[in-house]
């Protein structure tokens, strides 16, 4: 694994092993050799809740019969109104209505009312610990990376880079997104957006650690409210000049800002593209539908897939897919074959649209919402993601 590939280990299962939990209630500690056993646990105080350091505790269980109801109501409202609260267990005899309700403006809680067995308190505290970990509670956790690369030039890679960007910007949630374009000396990705590029990699020679995240947002052009591109103006010797460890730490604080990073990666390989490539969720490789761009994509990935091993097999995306093709052109049958792999995901052509969008400044999907490259666009993300959410399951379960 790469410089980046750190961040995504793999988290650990849903046990209670070296967990930090928070108890409040007496009758709470006859569960420390049981259901508790392993557990890293703290026996507190109700108005510990009150300013919960967010990440001090893995889960709170909490007897509701050891607290008088309107304090604990008026506690747990405060931790609901937390940043990132723990998940909450809470148990008891007499569970009134309006304490459940406070209870349920977490957005990880259970209710176990008496009597209850050490193993419904177990397998409760273990569902909340699994539902908080798949959905992560800041930006760095949830960060995804996905490398666009095209297996010839032209072949659409900044294009579908531009208009993946852009779909997980208007998704549903609140994740924001960065577009990297790391071809530094030429990148495309700036005038496809209409937007101006702001990021100097050459000043941080020996000195990569200087670029924080403040200094991210210095070099980043916001496109919208949910969307930044981090691009590099124009220099024909910007690949010499940004070291390996500037790019790479660009990255690495880029997924610890943003939600979603999507990279549009140069074709010729440079001393990070591997590290860059490692440290991905997914590499997408944008081929067309002809047989020397079969052949590249075919070659570029067996070329991925030696160097980082089985961990990540980059995707083949076919693009400008046409419904009438000039001259013999593959069928998808023959393609796959050429590639000798299944294509992930194809995308339609639209000239009209590709063109008048890269011309007016600006994605696709804004200028020519109802074209089919916007249509493909989403299922691919939509099918990126439904994946990347599967894997995170995996990996807790
Ligand atoms: N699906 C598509 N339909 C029609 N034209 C497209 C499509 N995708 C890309 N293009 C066009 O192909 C050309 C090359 O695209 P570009 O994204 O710059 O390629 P690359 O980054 O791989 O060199 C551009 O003119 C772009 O508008
Ligand atoms: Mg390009």
């Amino acid at each position: 694994m790469g410089v980046l590939g750190s961040k995504w280990a793999p988290a650990g299962p849903p046990g209670l092993k070296g967990r930090r939990v928070l108890t409040l209630g007496a009758s709470l500690t006859a569960l420390a050799d049981g259901p508790l056993a392993g557990a890293d646990v703290l026996d507190g105080a109700l108005d510990q809740l009150d300013d919960l350091a967010a990440g001090a505790f893995d889960l709170v269980l909490i007897d509701a019969d050891g607290w008088e109801a309107a304090a604990l109501g008026v506690a747990v409202k405060a931790l609901a109104a937390a940043k990132a609260p723990p998940p909450v267990l809470m148990v008891g005899e007499s569970l009134p209505a309006g304490l459940v309700r406070n209870l349920l403006r977490l957005e990880h809680a259970d209710i176990l009312e008496a009597p209850y067995s050490p193993e419904q308190v177990l397998a409760a505290m273990q569902g909340l610990l699994a539902a908080a970990q798949a959905t992560p509670a800041g930006p760095a956790s949830e960060s995804r990376c996905w490398a666009v690369s095209g297996a010839v030039g032209g072949s659409g890679a900044t294009t579908l880079a531009v208009e993946i960007a852009h779909a997980l910007s208007t998704r549903r949630g609140k994740g924001r997104v960065a577009l990297v374009d790391l071809n530094f000396a030429d990148g495309a990705a700036a005038a496809y957006f209409g937007v101006a590029p702001a990021m100097r990699l050459a000043e941080f020679g020996a000195s990569a650690e200087r670029i924080d995240q403040a200094m991210l947002q210095a070099f980043a052009t916001p496109v919208s409210d949910r969307l930044d591109l981090l691009a590099h103006p124009r220099d024909a010797n910007a690949f010499e000049t940004a070291s390996r460890e500037a790019v790479l730490r660009v990255l690495e604080v880029a997924c610890e800002t943003y939600e979603w990073v999507i990279l549009d990666v140069p074709r010729h390989r440079r001393s990070w593209t591997l590290d860059a490539l490692a440290g991905a969720d997914e590499v997408l490789v944008i081929s067309e539908l002809t047989v020397p761009a079969l052949l590249a994509a075919r070659a570029f990935s067996d070329e991925i897939e030696d160097a980082l091993g089985a961990a990540l097999k980059p995707r083949i995306v076919l693009n400008r897919l046409a419904s009438r093709m000039f001259g013999p052109a593959p069928s998808m049958a023959e393609a796959e074959r050429a590639l000798q792999r299944k294509s992930a995901a194809g995308i339609s052509s639209d000239w009209e649209a590709a063109a008048a969008s890269a011309n007016l400044g600006g994605p696709i999907a804004q200028h020519r919402p109802k074209s089919k490259i916007v249509k493909d666009v989403q299922v691919l993300v939509e099918m990126l993601a439904a994946e990347s959410l599967r894997r995170d399951g995996a990996r807790a379960a």
